[in-house]
């Protein structure tokens, strides 16, 4: 395997995700326990993160000596390369302007990172985020490209297989990062390349298995994807130990509920209560029409209605979730502060404090598209894999203002129409997220020769990989003036139809 050590950097996990691309498995370490797994791991090679601390701080974090000396292969990423350089008797000052975002870099020497990739001469976009620069390489190494702003952008000592740059590879906006990770691990460190998804799953299932022993596990579905497929590996691990409990909160989109029940109950023939608690949501939602007093209500309610079940099944000592990477704000944190709550996300993390249950969460450190991945290796149909995600609040946000049954219904069937209608055209796949809102302005229309006086519908999709940034989808006009037309003349109560043009950032991609 690969250590990965953690020094804080936000995107650390995106380097554990290029190595596993290229067929590797690895393990991120934070830092200060990056000692112990090495010893664990005995890895065949090192990548050192980045980090938004400096190693002129008295107090930056620094390579534990056991791997600084272990004669392992290393890569270092920007504050890895500082910390390699300045804990090997190079220096690092701090530069007076820095560079970030976008930098082109020209290739000096080769090197085995650019094998079969970069010539001699060629230049290069990546991606720069620093500071903090090396003016002068420790014994043994030699620059093999350069940026204007870091003459020392990528080092190599090769009779000790170290390497360093100062970009960061594994980010999008560096297009070959994934394949100068790939010559690290499989090149460099001379792995093959042969871990895959159906090793992950028998990874875990070891892991369920030692953590769970012969205790109980309790599942709550929301009926998307995470969840499920947490279900199905969970399942596959500890059989009967294993209850799924699925809250219907009458806030899902149309024939949702059905579809859940029956691949559970139906295909994979896994135990499922299924509460119908729709009365008490929609009740409890009556009069509240402030966005964060919704979310609140929805995710205390949804506390209770499962701990009350939980109860019933005689309890259990282990909650499972579908918990992803995206969801984790954990990480090794140097900003000390929490970060702005923007909406309070949905989920059952209140639970264990309150019904002290310990987490089983088997997908923790993957990402949406590998969780897809991980589904289709477990068997689960393709369009339930492929499924859009689906706030655990449901329809309650995309409905401005009070919720009512009657609103739902509404809104159930202009998002329907939507979304086949993305089927039939063959978007369904090129687009993250779509859906439908319904708002509580009312305006004027002309149908027949009639005078309407009804709601506004507002039509959402949008591109993303991973939910935190997103982009419009840009569907041609034809498309959406068809969309239009069909739920005015088929939802009663809905007599205009807008499209929705903002991206996130400024807005987010649900309305509330
Ligand atoms: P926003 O609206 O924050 O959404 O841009 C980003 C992604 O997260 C989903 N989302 C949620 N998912 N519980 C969830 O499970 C929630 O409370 C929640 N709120 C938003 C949203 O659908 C989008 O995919």
């Amino acid at each position: 395997p690969i250590l990965i050590v953690d020094f804080g950097s936000q995107v650390t996990q995106l380097i554990a995700r290029r190595v596993r691309e290229a067929g590797v498995y690895s393990e991120i370490a934070p830092f200060s326990s990056a000692a112990e797994a090495f010893a664990r791991l005995d890895p065949a090679g090192v990548i050192l993160s980045g980090s938004p601390a400096s190693v002129l701080d008295s107090d930056g974090p620094q390579i534990p000596d056991v791997i600084l000396n272990s004669g392992r292969p290393m890569l270092g990423i920007c504050y890895g390369q500082q910390a390699l350089t300045h804990q090997l008797g190079g220096e690092v000052l701090a530069g007076e302007s820095g560079e970030f975002g976008r930098a082109f870099i020209e290739i000096e020497e080769t090197c085995a990172l650019f094998d079969g990739l970069w010539q001699v001469g060629e230049r290069h976009q990546v991606w720069m985020s620093h500071g903090d620069k090396v003016t002068r390489l420790a014994e043994g190494f030699r620059p093999v490209a350069a940026s204007a702003g870091a003459p020392f952008a990528v080092i190599a000592n090769d009779a000790k297989r170290i390497y360093a740059m100062q970009f960061h590879p594994e980010v999008v906006h560096t297009p070959d990062g994934a394949k100068l990770l790939k010559n690290f691990v499989r090149h460099v460190c001379g792995l093959t390349g042969d871990w895959t998804m159906a090793e992950f799953r028998k990874t875990k299932i070891e892991e369920i298995r030692q953590q769970v022993g012969n205790g109980r596990v309790i599942c709550g579905l929301s009926g998307g994807v995470d969840s499920a497929v947490a279900a199905v590996l969970i399942h596959e691990a500890i059989g009967e130990q294993l209850t799924c409990v699925f809250v219907d909160h009458g806030l899902m989109r149309s024939g949702e509920a059905e579809q859940v029940v029956s691949l559970f109950r139906g295909a994979y023939n896994i135990p499922l209560v299924h509460v119908d608690a729709s009365t008490l949501f929609l009740k409890g939602l009556e009069g509240v029409s402030d966005p964060e007093a919704k979310r609140k209500f929805i995710g205390k309610t949804f506390i209770d209605v499962f701990e009350d079940e939980a109860k019933k099944i005689g309890g259990a000592e282990f909650l499972a979730q579908g918990t992803l990477y995206p969801d984790v704000i954990e990480s090794v944190s140097f900003t000390g502060g929490p970060s702005v709550t923007i909406k309070s996300h949905h989920n059952v993390g209140g639970l264990p404090e309150r019904m002290n249950m310990k987490l089983v969460e088997p997908l923790r450190e993957l990402f949406k598209d590998e969780v897809r991945e991980l589904g289709r290796e477990l068997g689960l149909p393709e369009v339930f894999v492929g499924r859009h995600p689906f706030p655990g609040p449901g329809l309650a946000i995309r409905i401005p203002g009070e919720v009512t049954r009657e609103r739902c219904d509404v809104l159930r069937k202009a998002d329907a129409i939507y979304l086949e209608e993305i089927r039939n055209a063959g978007l369904y796949d090129a687009i993250w997220q779509a859906f439908a809102v319904l708002l509580p302005v009312k305006t004027v229309g002309v149908m027949g020769d009639g005078r309407t006086y009804d709601n506004v519908c507002a039509l959402r999709a949008v591109t993303s990989t991973d939910g935190m940034t997103a982009d419009i989808y840009p569907f041609d006009a034809h498309f959406l003036s068809s969309v239009a037309t069909r739920i005015i003349n088929e939802v009663k109560g809905i007599n205009r139809v807008v499209y929705d043009y903002t991206s996130k950032p400024p807005g987010t991609i649900e309305w509330e």
